[in-house]
């Protein structure tokens, strides 16, 4: 949440720090705003896209400077609120990214001792309280002002006395970007590729002191060297490469990722059982889409191996589980590998003593350091807010990990690499029929509220599919077992409240043909998602998406990628912001 740059060199600061921002933009776009500095300070910022600011077309000189673009959380939208901050000097100037709990009673105490705020976020504290410290020396002036913050934080600091960026963070990343005579600071790699792909993820409690053609990082007041990680993005794969919006380019690289993922083989991942007969298995936790993937992981891992597998919601996990359970691993799944929520409570299990296991898509990302093993589902970049590439990359790679597990029956680790290997081209499949997909999701859009079902493996789908209407096309769905309809949702349908049913290949399918005859005994619509082979729901359902047919534990694979479709083309038919919807934003690094 927000995106923070800062860049340090010989080119033009303006036009650098506006390119970084605009690949920063999914991490929030309410507002924005930039300073170089030249001999003084330039500042810009407004309630607008990153793009509407860069096509001012403002005068900004210098050469080194900070930008932001906002997710507001303290605050309204407005000018007065977006990033940078400037003290009262107009020397002083801050980006932040975070949530300062204690602000209120910092910013009394400034106000007491004579600063003028002119903003209600959390964020100006940093920016007074760095000048109530600052006797020349930026690096100690920040240092001292943000062990007074209680919350989360990243912050870039300029100062007009030395060509120098100071970061500090604190719960919230910053990456350093490696140039020769020039350095780039950002909240998260896409931000760095076009320039360097050599970077340095900063630890909590870093503050670093960026120069042209040097780099120095603090801990507790001691120079210490971080190592240099390499990056291997293009820094094409961060654009729109000819398709209309990011995340339909997203969707179309799945094949080729799911290629990529079944040729890897999955080395031994689960330590030994050294809590003998309490022992419980693993627990896979995270938030929203990854959420998703961690109930599918459950039922694969348990199907395969036939190791007991929990999924929690990171967001409630407040417990430290080993108070009642104890489990071999803790998996911790998260596309940015960024989400507060997740690393949070994948860290108190660490600290409560189990083995973490972080699936991350984003080498070096937060969760990847603070986890004792790392998978990477190597889905590459993605930058719609919406997740696509990376929940089907989670799948395969949680599929991945089961079969790595001493299997329930070996065979079935055959049956399945058959089966692997030709799903890229069924995935394939489903993409090349945008018309069928497209004419539904055309159909979906003109109703208020969708009810999505599914059972067994396909209940996560169902869950997924609602969760990417709500987001991109903004109309209420909801994902429902459906076995659960019976017990109150069924008094939500009616002939404008469709279903749609993802039918599975296991033995649900009785089950899922019941519900779907119950609902359109009611007069609801139903959009049937189902494997080839079930043409006759064409007699029950009003419309039915027919899939390739594959494993029943390959199946969710192709249903979510037909889900993606449809939710893309209803948000299309609305014509609605699709890669960044309202109020969203993709890393999600507040609690
Ligand atoms: C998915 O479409 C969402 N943007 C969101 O639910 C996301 O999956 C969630 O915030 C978790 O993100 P993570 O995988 O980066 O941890």
């Amino acid at each position: 949440m927000c995106g923070i740059v800062g860049y340090v060199g010989s080119r033009q600061a303006k036009t650098v720090l506006l390119g970084m921002m605009l690949r920063l933009e999914y991490r929030g776009y309410d507002s924005c705003g930039l300073a170089t500095v030249e001999t003084g300070v330039n500042l810009v910022k407004a309630a607008t896209r990153v793009q509407d600011l860069a096509d001012r077309g403002m005068e900004m000189p210098g050469t080194y400077g900070i930008g932001h673009t906002r997710w507001a959380s303290v605050g309204t939208v407005t000018q007065e609120n977006a990033h940078p901050f400037m003290a009262c000097d107009q020397a002083v100037v801050i980006a932040h990214n975070g949530n300062i709990k204690n602000f209120a009673e910092l910013k009394k105490r400034l106000e007491n001792s004579g600063h003028q705020f002119s903003s209600q976020t959390d964020s100006e504290v940093i920016a007074h309280l760095t000048e109530e410290y600052y006797q020349g020396d930026l690096v100690d002036a920040l240092g001292k002002a943000v062990k007074e913050l209680d919350g989360p934080f990243a912050v870039i600091a300029l100062h007009p006395d030395n060509r120098r960026l100071v970061a500090a963070v604190n719960g919230c990343p910053i990456v350093i970007g490696l140039g020769e005579g020039e350095n780039w600071l950002a909240s998260d790699v896409p931000a760095l590729l076009e320039y360097t792909g050599r970077v340095i993820h900063l630890e909590d409690g870093d503050i670093a002191a960026v120069e042209a053609d040097s780099v120095k990082i603090y801990a507790k007041g001691r120079l210490v060297s971080r190592a240099n990680q390499t990056i291997g993005w293009a820094p094409e794969a961060v654009a729109r490469a000819g398709y209309q919006h990011l995340m339909l380019k997203e969707i179309h690289e799945q094949p080729r990722i799911i290629r990529n993922i079944i040729q890897r083989k999955q080395s031994a991942w689960l330590p030994g059982d050294s809590f003998g007969e309490t022992t419980c298995g693993v627990l896979l936790i995270g938030c929203g889409s990854s959420y998703h993937a961690c109930l599918a992981g459950k039922i694969l891992i348990e199907r395969l191996s036939g190791i007991q597998a929990n999924a929690e919601l990171a967001t409630e996990l407040f417990d430290v589980t080993g108070s009642t359970r104890r489990y071999r691993a803790v998996i911790g799944l998260s596309q940015s590998g960024e989400t507060a929520d997740t690393c949070a409570a994948l860290d108190r299990q660490r600290q409560a003593g189990f083995y973490t296991v972080a699936v991350s898509n984003v080498p070096g990302s937060r969760i990847t350091r603070l986890a004792e093993q790392t998978i990477l589902t190597d889905a590459g970049p993605e930058m719609s807010v919406a997740a696509t590439k990376s929940f089907t990359a989670q799948l395969v790679t949680l599929l991945n990990m089961g079969l790595a597990l001493p299997l329930k029956e070996p065979k079935r680790a055959l049956d399945l690499t058959g089966e692997l290997r030709a799903l890229p081209a069924r995935l394939q499949r489903i993409l090349d029929r945008e018309d069928a997909h497209a004419s539904a999701a055309r159909w979906l859009a003109s109703f208020k509220n969708i009810i999505c079902i599914g059972r067994g493996i396909f209940l996560p789908i169902a869950l997924e599919c609602a969760l990417k209407l709500k987001e991109i096309t903004y109309i209420h769905a909801e994902g429902c077992a459906a076995g659960e309809l019976k017990h109150g949702t069924l008094a939500l349908l009616s002939p404008v409240t469709p279903v749609i049913a993802f039918m599975g290949t296991d033995e649900t399918r009785a089950q899922m043909l019941t519900a779907i005859r119950e609902v359109k005994a009611r007069g609801v619509p139903v959009l049937a998602i189902a494997p080839e082979g079930e043409e006759d729901l064409e007699d029950l359902a009003d419309r039915v998406i027919l899939l390739p047919r594959t494993d029943p534990l390959l199946q969710p694979v192709l249903a979510a990628a037909a889900a993606q479709m449809l939710a893309y083309h209803a948000a299309l038919s609305l014509n609605l912001p699709i890669d960044n919807p309202r109020n969203l934003a993709k890393s999600v690094t507040v609690e």
